[in-house]
């Protein structure tokens, strides 16, 4: 990769007071020193990735950072979301006191959202909290994961249910590792740019109507434009209300049943944005069995999801009683409070908020809903 400087790129900002970041989008900056000249200095920088993004991306990057750091390491983590627990965040942990890491030292999340969210969680809790950059190498991550501080992993029984809001320092979106991200995954992200658009901005839905072909395509300016808007929308909604006691929950529409269709079928099954996808369509129909959308919006909604590549049908997770089965996963959810369920419904085109709904009227839209 040859080398751009960081000026060149798009910058949207995270404002967080002293927690505050810019995230960077554009190409050729992972490979760039240019793009790390404002970080902390340190004796040693850990870049945490995984098997299928470290044999591409880790030795550019590796090699940019040899210009700031004395040391720079690299820890690969097996890939796939089963991995997200804690037995894989201890290998983290494991190289950071094997090689002597001290508190000063910069963790750099190469990867996906998984490789982001443990490497933050990793970064929030050795030595009580050390620094970390973001680089995500796939779609959702750069429009979602990588933003905002949320990290964590998975248990058995809940979806990211243990973790920390841990901001980065820095998030370096590099259209050019999007180059070789595989179609599903491709797709995967776009559910979270599409999740935008009906809690936020009904304007950039309409956007991403009239460019989703160029999107599948991967054109740079239409992925630069997906990802830059999204971005704003998240820095919006996050400066706001970093640690989600209100408005940030509606950037979780469509993952209360998502993270169900994810833990219901097994962690990696269905990945993160397909559940989501479909997720968004079932919390959709229950907007508007509740009278707040009609059916057009619906429709609207569902055609779009579908044109991603995306399923817009859940799957069935028992066949005695698949909405009761439904209804026991969502319980398990951040959201939930005393056992009751709170969905993220719409409104009305570009308006979101968080509410709960009668069991019957949710047992008919799973019914609905499920293949
Ligand atoms: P992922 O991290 O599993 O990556 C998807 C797959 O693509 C993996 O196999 C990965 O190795 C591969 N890959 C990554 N970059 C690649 C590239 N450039 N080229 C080829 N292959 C590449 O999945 P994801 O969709 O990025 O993230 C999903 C995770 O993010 C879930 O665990 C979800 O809970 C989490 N998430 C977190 C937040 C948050 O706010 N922290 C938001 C949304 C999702
Ligand atoms: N992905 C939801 C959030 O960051 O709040």
């Amino acid at each position: 990769m040859q080398a751009n400087s960081s000026s060149e790129a798009v910058q949207v900002h995270i404002s967080l007071a002293e927690r505050s970041y810019p995230i960077l989008i554009g190409s050729k900056l992972l490979g760039c020193a240019l793009t790390y000249e404002n970080l902390p200095a340190a004796a040693t920088a850990l870049v945490v990735s995984n098997t299928t993004v470290a044999p591409l991306y880790a030795e550019p990057l590796m090699q940019a950072l040899q210009a700031r750091y004395g040391r720079v390491l690299l820890v690969t983590l097996p890939d796939g979301e089963i991995y997200k627990d804690w037995a894989t965040l201890q290998l983290i942990f494991d190289a950071l006191l094997e090689s002597g890491c001290d508190r000063k030292t910069v963790l750099f999340a190469l990867g996906g959202g998984v490789v982001g969210d443990m490497t933050g969680f990793a970064a929030a809790s050795y030595m009580r909290g050390v620094p970390f950059v973001q680089i995500p190498t796939t779609l959702l991550a750069q429009v979602d994961s990588s933003v905002g501080g949320k990290t964590g992993i998975n248990h058995p029984l809940g979806k990211n249910m243990i973790g920390a809001f841990y901001q980065p320092l820095l998030v370096v979106c590099d259209l050019d590792v999007l180059t070789t991200l595989p179609p599903r995954e491709l797709s995967a992200g776009l559910a979270e740019v599409i999740k935008y658009g009906p809690i936020a901005d009904m304007l950039f839905f309409e956007w991403i109507e009239a460019h989703l072909d160029a999107l599948l395509a991967k054109e740079p300016t239409a992925l630069s434009h997906a990802i830059q808007r999204s971005c704003e929308i998240k820095a919006r909604v996050v400066s706001q209300d970093e640690r989600e006691s209100g408005l940030r929950a509606i950037l979780n529409f469509g993952h209360t049943f998502g993270h169900a269709i994810e833990s219901g079928m097994g962690y990696g099954n269905w990945l993160h944005g397909e559940g989501v996808g479909c997720g968004m369509v079932m919390a959709a129909h229950l907007s508007q069995q509740l009278g707040l959308v009609d059916s057009r919006f619906v429709e609207r909604l569902t055609s779009l999801i579908r044109r991603a590549g995306l399923p817009v049908k859940g799957p069935v997770l028992s066949t005695t009683d698949n909405a009761g089965r439904y209804l026991e996963l969502m319980r398990i959810d951040k959201k939930s409070e005393a056992g009751e369920i709170r969905f993220v419904l719409i409104e009305g085109p570009g308006k979101a908020s968080v509410r709960t709904a009668p069991d019957a009227l949710v047992r008919k839209v799973i019914d609905a809903c499920c293949a």
